[in-house]
């Protein structure tokens, strides 16, 4: 059978990589894709970009089912399209994928059903909010309601940094998804991703996981989209895990579908575990995250289209998800330039040899001519499997360094947090 992934970043790659190892499966194709999924032959790249074109591709090619990785198909509601056609995809509507789509409805929401996050208002206007932050006082967080590609978010150190990033979003710095702004209480601890596959009533989660949101080292820098994720994340202790899905997930998937907006897809909670281990809901994603996939993926040992089938159906109490006991890391590989303005079209040498259990997701790739160029931000995510943490590193750090492209960018330390601290909590 055929499946169609929608994307062309490294999540898609990896879920397509995985995907395509099912022995039910002959062929996936993956719209757009990216030079990555160009290259290997289980896969197929398919020029695609509206909601039209995926109905399209899915109908011609008779797939079985259509997975969607990134957030916009789900907003433009590519998932209500796909239902009202009678074609088989994991996703949320469009009403559901607003717990991503809009963080006032997401902070508001989870008000109402006791799911534990920052405090926080929204404003529309700059004065009642330069008023608000003056009053809780720096450090404070600024957050747009809409989707921002990872930059809607600014933690700020001190009140004029605050004040400045209102000015900015209200301001229309990020277009329409700044027209409206949230100021949140400064949370400290250390995040993990939580991700679970939801089909409506049932949940089943799959491996933690870190992810390393600045660009440089010791986590400094400006936030990106991701520059490195490690799996799983022993902050999550099993205790934890529990209380996760009991405090967050459990009463966000049973709230959603009392409120009218079932929920199906994956569901992403971002967490910040404080020192005491209470885990608070710092936002949430209606889709797997980058790179967290890309670990999660060299991971997980089931058959991912038999997980995927049932939660289509509604029986994912039926099946559970087998992980490799061992861990994967994966560093990013960023082109010159990112965030702000990444360099397009440098040639990637030495993607060929790879070493054992190591794995190139690509994200900004092309093939041009034949040669891989880069063609993104984020370029690569090369992952390793290993026994402990410590050699999964030293691996993917090696790997790394035989892949090169001008101006490359990459972090030295992921994972370094579970190298550091031993959990206490
Ligand atoms: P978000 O997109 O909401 O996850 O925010 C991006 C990043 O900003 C998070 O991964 C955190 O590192 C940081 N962040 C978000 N909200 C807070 C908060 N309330 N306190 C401290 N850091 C935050
Ligand atoms: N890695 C963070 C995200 O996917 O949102």
């Amino acid at each position: 059978m055929k499946i169609l992934v929608i994307g062309g970043g490294g999540r898609e790659h990896a879920l397509a990589w995985r995907i395509a190892q099912s022995p039910r499966v002959s062929r996936v194709l993956v719209s757009p894709g990216n030079g990555g999924t160009a290259t290997d032959p289980a896969l197929l790249n398919v020029p695609g970009e509206t909601v039209a074109d995926w109905l399209r591709i899915a109908q011609q090619e008779e797939v079985h089912f259509t997975v969607v990785g990134p957030e916009a198909p789900l907003a433009a509601g590519v998932v209500d399209a796909f239902r009202a056609a009678g074609l088989r995809i994991f996703g949320p509507t469009q009403a559901a994928a607003r717990l991503e789509g809009s963080k006032d409805f997401a902070k508001q929401f989870m008000r109402r059903h006791g799911v534990p996050t920052a405090r926080s208002a929204t404003f529309e206007e700059a004065a009642p909010a330069h008023a608000y932050i003056d009053a809780e006082g720096a450090p404070i967080v600024i957050k747009a309601d809409g989707l921002a590609a990872g930059k809607g978010v600014v933690v700020a150190m001190t009140l004029a940094e605050a004040h400045q990033a209102v000015d900015d979003m209200l301001g229309g710095s990020l277009g329409g998804a700044g027209a409206r702004v949230l100021v949140e209480q400064f949370l400290t601890g250390e995040e993990a991703s939580f991700i679970v596959m939801v089909d409506g009533q049932h949940v089943l989660p799959l491996a933690s996981s870190q992810d390393h949101k600045r660009l440089l080292d010791g986590d400094h820098g400006p936030n990106t989209g991701g520059m490195g994720a490690y799996s799983p994340a022993p902050v999550v202790t099993p205790a934890l895990h529990r209380r996760i899905l009991r405090d967050i997930i459990q009463p966000t998937v049973v709230g959603m579908a009392s409120e009218g907006t079932v929920f199906t897809g994956f569901l992403y909670a971002g967490v910040m575990i404080d020192a005491e281990g209470n885990p608070s809901t710092l936002e949430f994603n209606c889709r797997m995250g980058d790179p967290e996939t890309q670990p999660i993926m060299m991971r997980l040992k089931s058959d991912l289209t038999v997980l995927l089938d049932h939660a289509i159906d509604g029986t994912l109490d039926q099946v559970e998800a087998d992980w490799d006991r061992r861990v994967a890391v994966g560093v990013v590989l960023a082109a010159e330039g990112y965030p702000q303005s990444p360099r397009k079209g440098d040639v990637i040498e030495g993607l060929k040899k790879l070493p054992e259990h190591t794995m190139v997701f690509h994200a900004g790739t092309a093939l041009v001519d034949g040669a891989v160029q880069t063609a993104g931000g984020r370029v690569l995510c090369v992952t390793a499997l290993a026994d402990t943490l410590r050699q999964a590193r030293s691996a993917v750090y090696e790997a790394t360094d035989g892949i090169r492209f001008a101006g490359r960018q990459f972090r030295t330390d992921i994972g370094w947090r579970a190298l550091a601290a031993p959990v206490r909590h």
